[in-house]
């Protein structure tokens, strides 16, 4: 059992990482309940794989469980999901110093985030993550979101949990292919700033899609130590700091649009083809060796991972790319913030960068 302070003032919370602490969530969420209940929201995939384990670990501790369950799906991180639960929450009478527990990826956590913030003008709630993506980035931190028509999640605040409380088993009910998509998120703490991770990415990665549970314990935990220390550094992305997570999701965000954020890529799909392209674009922009462009590369295609646009299923040219590039949040004063790289762990926020170069060198790189 591992616990990973984030340190945030009087926002402060802990996030405890143990195999298993599903069964035992009575233990771990006791304190969160307000007279023997707690109101746990999830997904309907998640309420077949994993409900019961959390309700039986309650129950167990005498706290009786109020589940709300929403349909699986970018989808429900809508308007109208967002006004069927903040409904629910007030028919079984949430109070302003409850804590609601969202139990799922990111989705449920975006939203029941962005609900929490609202409700009754903001109460608590605890994240309990199941994908790898929310285990090692979204659960994290305190975004939250919906998404709207204009684009993905601009419409959200910032609001921390409460408690996160990670269950690594959670994932062996998890798609194999929802695993690889989270496991893009975990190489990307090595490539912002940290190569030794990197290299046993490269040395364990295929191991821990494989099942293996000491490197899935070691991944989410260092992964979990980085997001903290960089929210605790840099809590509403004022800084620039925060914004390094952001790595690969300029180009993923474009990849995602030209498929319609479908199936046909996953977000950490995405992200992986992004980061590829964003190494693969320092080259070419002289910033960073060729060679650490290629081993970005070949450890996403190695475990199976999208690397450039044809692995993303892309058909759009540079032009029409680098127009979904311009709906992006992080847009100021007219100029996309890009995240490029001087080599494998030297990620830095460039601000100058031309969009007529991106786009030419989008067709270049298809070949
Ligand atoms: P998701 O929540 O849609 O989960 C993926 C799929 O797996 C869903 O079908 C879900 O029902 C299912 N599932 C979840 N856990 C399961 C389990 N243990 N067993 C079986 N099935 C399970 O997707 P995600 O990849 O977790 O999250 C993507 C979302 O996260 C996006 O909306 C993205 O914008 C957001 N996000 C937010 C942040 C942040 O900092 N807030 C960071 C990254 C991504
Ligand atoms: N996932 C990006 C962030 O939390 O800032």
């Amino acid at each position: 059992m591992t616990t990973v302070p984030v340190a945030l003032g009087s926002r402060s919370y802990d996030i405890l990482i143990a195999e298993g602490a599903l069964d035992d969530a009575g233990t771990h969420l006791a304190r969160f309940a307000r007279n023997g209940r707690l109101v746990v929201v999830t997904d309907d995939n998640v309420a077949a794989a994993q409900l019961t384990r959390l309700e039986d670990g309650l129950v167990a501790a005498g706290i009786a469980v109020e589940p709300i369950v929403l349909p699986s799906g970018e989808g429900t991180k809508s308007w109208r999901f967002l006004e069927e639960l903040l409904d629910r929450l007030l028919s079984v009478e949430v109070e302003r110093t409850d804590h609601i527990v969202a139990l799922g990826g990111g989705v449920i956590g975006d939203l029941v985030g962005f609900a929490a913030s609202i409700l009754k003008r903001g109460c608590n709630f605890v994240q309990v993550p199941t994908t790898l993506l929310a285990q090692v980035d979204s659960s994290v931190g305190g975004k939250t979101a919906i998404n709207s028509k204009a684009g993905k999640n601009l419409i959200g605040a910032f609001h921390q949990p409460s408690f996160v409380l990670i269950d690594p088993s959670t994932l062996d009910s998890l798609p194999a292919r929802e695993v690889a998509a989270g496991y893009a998120e975990v190489v990307k703490y090595g490539l912002i700033d940290d190569p030794v991770f990197f290299a046993w990415c490269e040395a364990n990665g295929a191991a821990l899609l494989a099942g293996d549970r000491a490197a899935r314990a070691y991944a989410i935990e260092k992964s979990v130590r980085a997001k903290a220390a960089i929210v605790a550094d840099d809590e509403r992305e004022t800084t620039g700091r925060r914004a390094l997570l952001n790595l690969g999701h300029t180009f993923g965000h474009a990849l995602e649009a030209d498929t319609g954020f479908s199936d046909t890529l996953l977000h950490g799909e995405g992200v992986a083809a992004g980061m590829a392209l964003a190494f693969r674009f320092s080259a070419r922009q002289g910033l960073c060796d060729r060679a650490d462009a290629d081993r970005v590369a070949a450890h996403l295609q190695a475990v199976g991972l999208p690397y450039d646009l044809a692995t993303a299923h892309v058909r759009a040219g540079g032009e029409e790319l680098v127009g979904h590039m311009l709906h992006d949040k992080k847009m100021a004063g007219g100029k996309l913030p890009f995240l490029l790289a001087r080599g494998i762990g030297q990620t830095y926020l460039a601000k100058d960068v031309d969009l007529t170069d991106v786009a030419a060198f989008l067709d270049d790189d298809r070949g």
